[in-house]
């Protein structure tokens, strides 16, 4: 393709994104095929000879679309926001058009340098001190390996350098609890800690936040054992229900030991931007690393993940590799990301979160949050004062935990009321919604927050669930007479 080529196509690439985004609620939220029904309609092998932009028009429209579940709908309440602003759209064809080669400041200074700066904005917008410095990884996940990577290192006495956790005389722990998000338990078996290193320590059944004292105890009682604790990673918004361990309690705990403490803030972190919400994390300052996704409730196009550390010789120290065909005169006075974080090659990931800031602006984006924050209260207010409703947990952001539950329906019968009425709606194609298990019973999560959504949405989704359980309860106690 030449450039003069790309130009033709790729304003007619750019029409057909805003026209999607203008007609995105005229379709059904959740994707309506079944297994295998995509891959049906597409060529077992390559086309040899090139295709025009028409066919390729065609098969977006035709093959692709009805593939993709809207989650930039404004009827999309399911597991957590995933905003992918058009701002920030256009910072990533920017980085994509740039075709940039992020493997060294050398071969791309503006990659490194404006990531800097944005990591930096970043840091000040969500009340962080000058001691944190700042990169971006493509996922929440990657950034929780990358600390429990740095914390074993830390425990083990950079055990990497010689036998590896193999010959580290005591075994090393991590303490989480069973709220935090699989990708917790995901990093803690990638880097080498095992299962049965791995302690889910109780929490409030109310909150589902981590209790200090149990945490402390484990510790302690690990100690006694003959084992190495080495890292707590505590969850700031759950992804279940929203969910926020007393960071500030558990750094007291951690301190002292020198445990590495990772606050996995992935949701949260957008609401840190509101002066009003920080003290959900208060105690931050005291934690070894924080991550926390753009690309969720903020709206930066996935993937933009901010992984910072306090201590950025000893994230260097673990990742540096440094081979002689990287090296460059200026090496000396340079940041190498490369040795911030796993791959090598990066993408310009800093321009989408850079445009984003810059054409939206704090103010719209700041103003959108408390939108959702106030559309989150104003569900649980109503569910509330709804007979045979209730919300099941504390609603800390934007998202609201719920649950139907008529007279006389109970246990598993209670169960498959919620998975039923939930799928009716899911199906439907009207609205998506996300069902979660909590203490082996069913709730339904309602997470508010897509770019587009206001009160009318959440209204009319709130009409839309009364009538769906009730109908669908009306049809269950009919078919039992
Ligand atoms: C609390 C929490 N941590 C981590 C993750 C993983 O995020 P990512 O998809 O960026 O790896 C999620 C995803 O929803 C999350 O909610």
């Amino acid at each position: 393709m030449t450039p003069e080529e790309f130009r033709n196509a790729g304003h007619r690439m750019i029409d057909w994104i805003a026209d999607y985004r203008t007609n995105i609620d005229q379709m059904p939220v959740r994707a309506q095929v079944s297994p295998g029904e995509i891959k049906k309609h597409l060529p077992e092998s390559a086309p040899e000879a090139p295709e025009t932009i028409d066919r390729l028009f065609l098969d977006l429209e035709k093959i692709v679309l009805p593939g993709i579940t809207q989650v930039q709908h404004p009827m999309h309440f399911g597991w957590f926001p995933s905003n992918a602003s058009l701002a920030s759209v256009l910072g990533d064809i920017a980085s994509s058009g740039l075709g940039t080669l992020g493997i060294s400041w050398e071969s791309c200074p503006a990659l490194t340098e404006v990531e800097q700066v944005v990591c930096d904005w970043m840091r000040q917008l969500t009340g962080l001190s000058e001691q944190w410095e700042g990169t971006i990884h493509d996922t929440a996940s990657t950034a929780c390996l990358t600390a429990l990577l740095l914390a074993r290192e830390q425990a083990s006495e950079y055990s990497q350098n010689n036998g590896g956790l193999q010959s580290a005389p005591k075994p090393l722990i991590v303490y989480t609890t069973e709220e935090a998000h699989s990708s917790v338990t995901k990093a803690a078996l990638l880097a080498g800690f095992g299962k049965q290193n791995l302690r889910l320590v109780e929490y409030d059944p109310t909150t589902r936040a981590m209790i200090p004292d149990a945490l402390k105890t484990r510790i302690e009682q690990d100690i006694a054992d003959g084992y190495l604790p080495a890292a707590v990673v505590a969850s700031v918004g759950s992804t279940g229900v929203t969910a926020f361990d007393p960071v500030a309690r558990i750094s007291d705990i951690t301190g002292p030991y020198k445990i590495w403490l990772h606050v996995d803030a992935a949701m949260a972190g957008s609401a840190m931007l509101l002066p009003e919400c920080r003290h959900l994390w208060e105690g931050v300052e005291a934690a070894d690393s924080i991550s926390w996704n753009p690309h969720k409730w903020m709206g930066t196009i996935l993937d933009c993940a901010l992984f910072y550390v306090k201590d950025p010789e000893h994230l260097i120290r673990v990742m540096s590799t440094n081979p002689s065909y990287l090296r460059s005169s200026v090496d000396e006075e340079v940041t190498q990301y490369r040795d911030w974080g796993i791959p090598l090659g990066r993408r310009f990931r800093a321009l989408k979160l850079w445009f984003h800031l810059k054409l939206d602006g704090l103010d719209a984006i700041r103003k959108r949050l408390r939108r959702d924050l106030d559309n989150a209260r104003w569900l649980a207010a109503e569910v509330g004062k709804t007979p045979d409703w209730r919300v099941v947990t504390p609603v800390n952001l934007q998202t609201v935990c719920i649950v139907h539950e008529p007279a006389g329906l109970k246990g598993e019968a209670l169960n498959a009321h919620t998975l039923a009425w939930a799928g009716e709606i899911n199906q439907s194609g009207k609205a998506f919604i996300s069902p979660a298990k909590i203490n082996d019973c069913w709730l339904v999560r309602v997470s508010i927050g897509v770019e587009t959504c206001d009160r009318e949405h959440v209204k009319n989704l709130w009409e839309l669930i009364k009538s769906t359980a009730s109908s669908e309860f009306a049809g269950l106690t009919m078919n039992k007479s």
